[in-house]
C-alpha cells in the first residue's frame, strides 16, 4: 500500500504531537508543513515539534503553495478553535483535493452554530471528493463520541450525563492560564464575559449527542462558573491562595420540551479531586461508565487525529462528524 501523504497546518503544541506520531507511523508520510509563525517558517518540521532529529520537511507560510505542491492526501489540521477563523483555511485544502482532518472544536459539529459555513464546506467537499472531520479529545470524544457509543448497548434512553474532572497542575501553564487558576474571582468574571476562559466545544458535543439519539434540543444552555481553592495550592507555574480560583467548571444542558437530556459538566482547575471522565446514561439499560484518572488530552487528541485517518480516507465524501463514521481504533 502507498502511504497516506500528509500536510501538517498549524505547528503548535497540538500539531508537533500530531507529527511526533504520524511520524512512527508506517502507513504515513509528512510532506509538507505550513505556520504563519514568522519564528518556525523556514525550520525543519522535525526540530521544530520536538522530534529531536530533521525529516527534511521545511515550515511555510504559503499555505496554498504547499498544498499544490505537496499535494497531500491528508491534511491535519490544528491552528484554531473558532470555525469563522480557519473555515477558509479548510477551503484551501478541499481545494486541493485534500482529506481534512482538524482540532477545530467548532467543527466537530458546526451545523447548529454555522449551518451556512458547515454547508458550504460540505458542498464543496463533495464536489472536490474529499473528507472533512473535526474531532480530538473534546469535543471529539469523551464527552460525545464515547457516550454515543456507549448508548448502542441501550433499549431506550432518557439522558445522558458526560463528566470529565481533569487536574491541571501538572499540565502545561498555558491550560492553567486559561482556566483562570491564581485569579480573583473578579478578574475570573472579567475574563469570562470578553471570553478569553472558555472550553470551546461543549455546545457541540451536546448536539452531537442529541443528533445521534434523535433529540431536537432548542438552545443549549452554558454557564462557566469559577471553583474555589478550599486551600492554598501551589504548582510549577502559580501560587493559588485559599479563596482564589483554582480552575473552571463549565457546564452545557440540552433540553427537549424543557426536560434535560443532554447534560455536560467540565471542571479542570488546579488540585482537582479524582480527576476522572464519567458517562452516565439513564435507560435500559442503564449506563454508568467511569475512566479513573481520566483520559490525557494532549496526548488522546494526538491519537485520534492519528487515528482518524484511515476512517477519513475510506469516507464518502463530504463535512462529516464523529457519529457519522466507524469506531476509531489505534493503528500500528
Ligand atoms: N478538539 C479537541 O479535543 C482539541 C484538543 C486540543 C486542542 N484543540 C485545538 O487545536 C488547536 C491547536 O492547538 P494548539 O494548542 O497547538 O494551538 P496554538 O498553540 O495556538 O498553535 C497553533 C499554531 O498554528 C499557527 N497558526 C495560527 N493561525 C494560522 C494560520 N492561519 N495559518 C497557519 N498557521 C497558523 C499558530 O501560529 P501563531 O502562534 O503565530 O498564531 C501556531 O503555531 C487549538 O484551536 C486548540 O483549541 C482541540
Amino acid at each position: 500500500m502507498k502511504p497516506v501523504k500528509v500536510v501538517l497546518y498549524g505547528v503548535g503544541p497540538i500539531g508537533s504531537g500530531i507529527i511526533s506520531l504520524l511520524s512512527r507511523k508506517p502507513w504515513a508520510k509528512v510532506v509538507g508543513a505550513i505556520d504563519t509563525d514568522e519564528e518556525k517558517a523556514g525550520k525543519d518540521l522535525g526540530e521544530v515539534a520536538g522530534l529531536g532529529h530533521d525529516i527534511g520537511v521545511l515550515i511555510s507560510s504559503g499555505a496554498r503553495e504547499v498544498l499544490e505542491k505537496a499535494s497531500p492526501d491528508v491534511v491535519v489540521h490544528a491552528t484554531s478553535s473558532y470555525l469563522p477563523n480557519i473555515h477558509a483555511q479548510i477551503l484551501d485544502c478541499v481545494n486541493a483535493k485534500a482529506d481534512v482532518v482538524s482540532t477545530s472544536e467548532e467543527l466537530s459539529y458546526p451545523y447548529r452554530k454555522y449551518p451556512e459555513l458547515a454547508g458550504k464546506i460540505d458542498e464543496r467537499a463533495k464536489a472536490q471528493g474529499v473528507t472533512v472531520l473535526g474531532t480530538g479529545v473534546n469535543p471529539g470524544f469523551v464527552m460525545d463520541a464515547l457516550a454515543v457509543a456507549m448508548s448502542g448497548v441501550c433499549q431506550t434512553v432518557e439522558s445522558v450525563a458526560a463528566e470529565r474532572i481533569v487536574d491541571t497542575s501538572k499540565r502545561r501553564w498555558q491550560l492553567q492560564r486559561k482556566t483562570g487558576a491564581g485569579l480573583s474571582v473578579e478578574e475570573f468574571q472579567r475574563l469570562v464575559k470578553e471570553g478569553k476562559i472558555k472550553h470551546v466545544g461543549l455546545p457541540e458535543s451536546t448536539m452531537m449527542i442529541g443528533a445521534a439519539l434523535g433529540w431536537n434540543l432548542g438552545d443549549v444552555q452554558e454557564e462557566i462558573t469559577p471553583v474555589i481553592a478550599e486551600q492554598r495550592i501551589q504548582t510549577s507555574y502559580v501560587d493559588v491562595a485559599k479563596g482564589s480560583v483554582a480552575g473552571v467548571r463549565q457546564v452545557a444542558r440540552g433540553l427537549t420540551a424543557g426536560r434535560e437530556r443532554v447534560i455536560l459538566n467540565l471542571m479542570m482547575y488546579v488540585g482537582a479531586k479524582d480527576p476522572r471522565d464519567s458517562i452516565r446514561i439513564e435507560g435500559v439499560p442503564p449506563i454508568d461508565l467511569t475512566i479513573r484518572g481520566g483520559v490525557q488530552g494532549d496526548q488522546a487528541t494526538a491519537a485520534i487525529v492519528v487515528n482518524s485517518i484511515p476512517n477519513v480516507v475510506a469516507a464518502n465524501p463530504g463535512l462529516k462528524t464523529m457519529i457519522d463514521l466507524p469506531i476509531v481504533h489505534a493503528t500500528e
